[in-house]
């Protein structure tokens, strides 16, 4: 390649809308994952009696809590999608020879398939900050053959410095439909400097097109209906990396605000349907007050926001940072991590693009900002190539799954997401569309 062509390239990337390529660091990565099983005689065991088909383990989630050592245990979630997945929750650990095994959490005996004491098939965690992991257990095994809920979906909440569990609340029928899944939890914590009792839990109910509210510490729940959790007709169809495939999900992306500054409890709830372009909020306000959905789960559409304007694509989890600056999601067909400051439109002018791969960022399943112990935001991402996974395409040769970081301060710099200066939280009511199920008029 001649010295001008490669000036040329570097032009030609200068004017790439991706600013900060290259920021995202890959931290672990596997072709396939293996378990840290106690002996090779019992993984001979669990493989006769296919409780574990090598293969069959497609990791989604991640989320990690810095010890007080300063190092990260990092949680991985492996849903049982297929038969043969031994364990649903487990944390990296590296082995003697210095391979990343994924071992079980809290320990073996929580992952025996059909004990529903355990845990029988979680999509995706929470660490909150008051040292506790909050897992959703869908309670659904063999999902992509003969989809079967054989426990109750329920919330575990651990507490991470001694893997004690602190609240198993079962997620009653009421509050479910047949078909449930639930695929998405976010913590919110009103009381965090406090005692950390005042909790509840949102979760995305992504085939029953719902949203879940648990108040963990009375230990009930209700049921949140809105059009705006249902797909979206026109973006069922996915094509991603060459894959093609069609699904109807709703709701699964959530991500949490910051308290806005005049009623320190109250948040927005971002939330958006996998079968979307558009971006939807909601108060944790009006979700928290149960009686509000007591008599007609469809009774306030007018506290239900959607953006006017897209993004460019289908997009799976989100994540926003402290501030409230800057929601983190990924665009699906770009293999891209974006973000969008809520005092802004939701539309493609405002949709900053930043950080791009085609090959180490296929379809991010899994999304977290993280704080460390030093006050430091990161972005953590688990990016699964899930788009193989549902045309049964998966290249067991080549790497499928990795965990990867990037700074939030750099990523997010010199972009509208940087808003830090900005005097005060403006709620994102204030300059929203028209509110309620009205349909947009095109001039
Ligand atoms: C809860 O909702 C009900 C009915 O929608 C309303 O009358 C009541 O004022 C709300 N409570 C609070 C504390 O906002």
């Amino acid at each position: 390649m001649s010295v001008l062509s490669v000036l040329m390239l570097l032009f030609l990337g200068s004017t790439n809308p991706t600013r900060a390529a290259r920021l995202l660091e890959v931290l672990y990565e596997w072709k396939d994952v293996e378990f840290t099983f106690s002996s090779q005689s019992a993984r001979d065991v669990l493989i006769k009696t296919r409780a574990y088909i090598p293969g069959n383990s497609y990791p989604l989630d991640v989320d990690s809590w810095q010890q007080g050592t300063g190092e990260d245990q990092v949680f991985v979630t492996i849903p049982r999608f297929s038969p043969g997945v031994p364990a649903t929750l487990t944390t990296v650990v590296r082995s003697e020879e210095g391979r990343q095994l994924l071992s079980p959490y809290p320990d073996w005996s929580w992952h025996r398939e059909g004990s529903c004491d355990g845990i029988t098939s979680v999509f995706r965690i929470q660490v909150d900050q008051c040292g506790r992991l909050w897992v959703l257990d869908s309670g659904v095994v063999n999902i992509f053959s003969q989809r079967k809920r054989i426990c109750q979906p329920q919330v575990l909440v651990f507490n991470l410095k001694n893997k004690k569990l602190l609240l198993r609340y079962r997620i009653p029928d009421s509050v479910l439909r047949d078909h449930s899944i639930l695929a998405t939890i976010v913590a919110d914590i009103l009381d965090a400097n406090g005692k950390c009792r005042e909790s509840f839990a949102y979760i995305a109910d992504v085939t029953g097109f719902g949203l879940i509210v648990v108040d963990a510490h009375r230990e009930k729940s209700w049921r949140v209906v809105s059009n705006y959790f249902f797909p979206y007709p026109l973006n069922g169809h996915f094509d991603i990396n060459n894959a093609q495939f069609d699904l109807m999900d709703g709701v699964l992306g959530l991500g949490l605000s910051p308290p806005q500054n005049d009623k320190k409890k109250d948040k927005t709830l971002y939330f958006h349907s996998l079968a979307s372009v558009r971006e939807s909020w909601v108060s944790t306000a009006v979700l928290r007050n149960e009686s509000n959905f007591q008599d007609n789960v469809n009774a306030v559409p007018q506290e239900f926001y959607v953006s006017q304007g897209t993004r460019p694509s289908q997009s799976a989890p989100s994540a926003m940072d402290g501030e409230g600056a800057a929601l983190f999601f990924n665009v699906l067909s770009k293999n891209s991590l974006n973000c969008w400051n809520p005092r802004l439109p939701y539309n493609e002018n405002n949709i900053v693009e930043l950080d791009r791969d085609d090959v180490k960022f296929q379809f991010a399943s899994g999304l977290k900002v993280i704080r460390d112990r030093s006050g430091k935001e990161w972005v953590w991402a688990l990016t699964s190539r899930f788009q193989n996974l549902m045309v049964n395409n998966v290249n067991h040769d080549e790497v499928n799954y990795r965990i990867l970081r990037a700074p939030v301060a750099e990523l997010v710099k010199g972009t509208s997401c940087a808003a830090r200066t900005s005097a005060s939280y403006v709620s994102v009511t204030q300059n929203a569309p028209k509110p309620g199920y009205t349909p947009i008029v095109f001039a």
